[in-house]
């Protein structure tokens, strides 16, 4: 079942790997998963599996590909179905995505897939991602709110709470988003009739508090895993000023981490992640190094495996000033028999600064790296990286800037942060300026902060610090 999420979505998202394996590859794996978890189980998987790859399709769109793809499984996974019943229902279904008036979720690049034809459009189709900012999380509707909804909806309230769960959270396994509305479900079935109990939704809620933590740091990993270039270097400087440990430390636990992520975030199935997080866990709280390592830090470990991740992710990071980065810029950071100098270069800017959040000090560490890799393949080395001096100066320059700031957007109140920024912002562009600081602090600061919003505002604030010179 490796592979069943781009499977299952094969019609509209047929992955490459179905139109290298064959037809027969697609149907074989979708009849299986719909002989294993049975028909009601697969249709709240397809529907979170459209709902994430379609965060901005209006409810009933994505049920209506969800539901074409339930019956198209239903009818061409029995034993007497045709043997191209699947295959030429699934060309259908892309025939349909493309029509004028298709009822399906609009992807904004859909065009130029229906332009093709046969297999092309299917793979051109199945490429499709939205690279559009993440919606941010649902809002906890009052208890009044969830039992009017129940009784409004009835049977449809589970579907609609997947929905809203799944686009949320688009980067997670869907079984998640089955076991967030199971308990969400329940509850409300429990705690709203006859009439509303809210010492009931209380304890449902006090039940499930450990679940919520866990999924909001799961889901914001594999937001960051699934959006962040040069992910794994923004995690050894998170490790390292999480942890006070070495670059070699740092960057095993970071590889170690970040592959179990890669691996398994897309996985409908939850359980190879929570096979992956719990051998992290292992080497995190390594027994034979737990001694050297600080109270709080060994009491996170005393916990189950999950709530120790969840724990330690809640420690105080502290900045790290290994040895000074002497002669940065050597040609030594892109020698090949040292395949380490340019991470170990970005582990130690990145650890000076404990207050960034991921998505930023990734975006800035990739903007290092791609400088320093431009110079790696130019024909001088050297020369290049010292007429590059100037502008990486600049750009870890910015690291420093961004701590401050985010330091200050903690300790004051909003407005007179507000203040703070604008105070010596004159003329047009420098307001503009201040305004892209501002955006980048309440919204970026956070630890955990979306992943391709905080991409993109960094890159904002980059831009102007470019221009201005400062
Ligand atoms: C999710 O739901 C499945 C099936 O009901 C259950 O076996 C599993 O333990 C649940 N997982 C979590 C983390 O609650
Ligand atoms: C714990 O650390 C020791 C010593 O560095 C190492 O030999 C061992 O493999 C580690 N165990 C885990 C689970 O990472």
């Amino acid at each position: 079942m490796r592979n069943t999420a781009l499977i299952l979505i094969s019609a509209i998202i047929i992955p490459a790997l179905v139109a290298d394996k064959g037809k027969n590859y697609a149907k074989e794996n979708v009849c299986q998963e719909l002989r294993t978890i049975g028909i009601d189980k697969f249709r709240e998987m397809v529907t979170v599996l459209y709902s994430q790859k379609f965060p901005y399709g209006t409810f009933e769109e994505v049920n209506c590909v969800a539901d074409e793809m339930t019956k198209l499984a239903e009818k061409c996974c029995k034993d007497d179905a045709s043997p191209d019943c699947y295959d030429k229902g699934a060309t259908e279904i892309s025939e349909k995505s493309c029509g004028k008036d298709s009822p399906f979720p609009k992807h904004p690049d859909i065009e130029q897939c229906c332009t093709l034809q046969g297999p092309e459009r299917k793979l051109c189709l199945a490429s499709l991602r939205y690279t559009s900012d993440e919606l941010p999380s649902l809002l906890e509707p009052t208890n009044e709110e969830i039992c009017t909804q129940h009784r409004e909806h009835g049977n449809g309230y589970a579907v609609r709470y997947v929905y809203e769960f799944a686009r949320r959270h688009r980067s997670i396994p869907a079984g998640f988003v089955l076991n967030a509305t199971q308990y969400h479900v329940r509850m409300a079935e429990r705690c709203c009739h006859p009439a509303i109990k809210n010492t009931c939704f209380l304890q449902e809620k006090l039940q499930q508090s450990s679940f919520k933590i866990f999924l909001r740091f799961l889901s914001n990993n594999c937001n960051n895993q699934v959006n962040l270039k040069s992910y794994r270097s923004g995690l050894s400087a998170y490790y390292g000023n999480l942890l006070g440990v070495s670059f070699e430390e740092a960057s095993t636990l970071s590889s170690h981490f970040q592959s179990g992520l890669e691996k398994c975030c897309l996985q409908p199935q939850p359980a190879c992640i929570m096979e992956e997080l719990a051998s992290f866990q292992k080497v995190l709280c390594n027994e034979s190094k737990l001694e050297a390592m600080s109270k709080e830090f060994q009491r996170c470990c005393r916990k189950s495996p999950l709530d120790s991740l969840t724990c330690v992710d809640d420690l105080k990071r502290q900045p790290h000033h290994f040895k000074d980065l002497t002669n940065p810029l050597s040609s030594q950071l892109c020698k090949e028999a040292q395949p380490h100098g340019l991470d170990r270069y970005l582990f130690l800017i990145g650890v000076r600064h404990a207050s960034i959040s991921l998505p930023v000090m990734t975006t800035v560490l990739d903007r290092i790296k791609n400088t320093v890799t431009v110079c790696c393949s130019a024909a001088d080395v050297t020369a290049c990286l010292t007429e590059k001096e100037s502008k990486l100066k600049k750009t870890t320059a910015l690291l420093s800037k961004i701590d401050d700031t985010c330091l200050q957007y903690f300790k004051l109140e909003l407005a007179a942060f507000k203040t703070m920024m604008q105070r010596e912002a004159q003329g047009e562009r420098a307001k503009m300026r201040a305004q892209a600081w501002v955006e980048l602090a309440t919204s970026c600061c956070f630890q955990h902060s979306p992943a391709q919003l905080c991409q993109k505002m960094t890159e904002e604030v980059i831009k102007y610090d470019n221009d201005t010179g400062v």
